[in-house]
């Protein structure tokens, strides 16, 4: 059994995601260079149960790509709750305008465009939840800048850690070294626990003790 196949497996016994999230999906194939980037039914299933079993009041996302991930996660917001999402491409920005407005969520969904090291430290908030999914060299750095936005007892979740399996080998590139080191520091960092799943691509939990 290969890696896909058991994500096929998972995905067959997974609730079909909306319609919506269904169209942003088929939209971003039609129209983005990588598509793939997108959570996707099997890893935005499990980011919105987790949404929903936290009920947060305030979540942060650093990587709104098409906006699949964010809708997933807003889903299960406190009932007065937030999601800030942080995009670097404006020209990715219509497609948090149509999509979160179908699925009902402009109200929740506070979109913003620029670079997350410029914005985070204007944000006066406190997050339950922070998601973490933009460029891979950035990962140590962002989680420095938000940790202290984090309350006591928060969550931070941080996309793609498995890359693709190279962090288990001793791939010598770039990138691998750097997520390797990014998932050292956390498991070395005693202000936090964590766990991390092989949903996807990876996925580390992490909780701020
Ligand atoms: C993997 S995609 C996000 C996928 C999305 N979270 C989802 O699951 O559907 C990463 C996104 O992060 C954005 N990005 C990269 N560096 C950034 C930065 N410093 N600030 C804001 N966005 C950034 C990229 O433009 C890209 O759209």
């Amino acid at each position: 059994m290969t890696l896909r196949q058991l994500a096929a497996f998972c995905e067959s016994f997974t609730t079909a995601p909306s319609p919506v999230l269904y169209e942003l999906e088929r939209e971003t194939y039609l129209k983005t260079m990588a598509p793939q980037m997108a959570s996707g039914k099997l890893q935005g299933q499990f980011l919105r149960f987790l949404s929903w079993m936290l009920r947060p009041k305030r979540i942060l996302e650093i990587g709104t790509f098409t906006g699949y991930s964010a809708i997933c996660l807003a889903e299960g917001l406190a009932e007065d709750g937030i999601l800030h999402t942080i995009e670097a491409n404006p020209e990715l920005a219509h497609f948090g305008e149509k999509y979160f407005t179908k699925a009902g969520l402009n109200d929740k969904i506070v979109a913003h465009i620029g670079d997350a090291f410029s914005l985070i430290p204007s944000l006066e908030e406190t997050f339950d939840l922070v998601f973490i999914d933009s460029g891979k060299n950035d990962y140590a750095a962002l989680y420095d800048l938000v940790f202290e936005k984090v309350r006591t007892g928060g969550f931070l979740f941080v996309d793609n850690v498995l890359w693709d399996g190279k962090v288990m080998t001793d791939a010598q590139d770039g990138d691998t070294r750097t997520i390797q080191a990014f998932i050292r520091k956390i498991q070395t960092d005693e202000r936090v626990e964590n766990v991390l799943i092989p949903v996807r691509d990876g996925l580390i939990l992490i909780r701020k003790l």
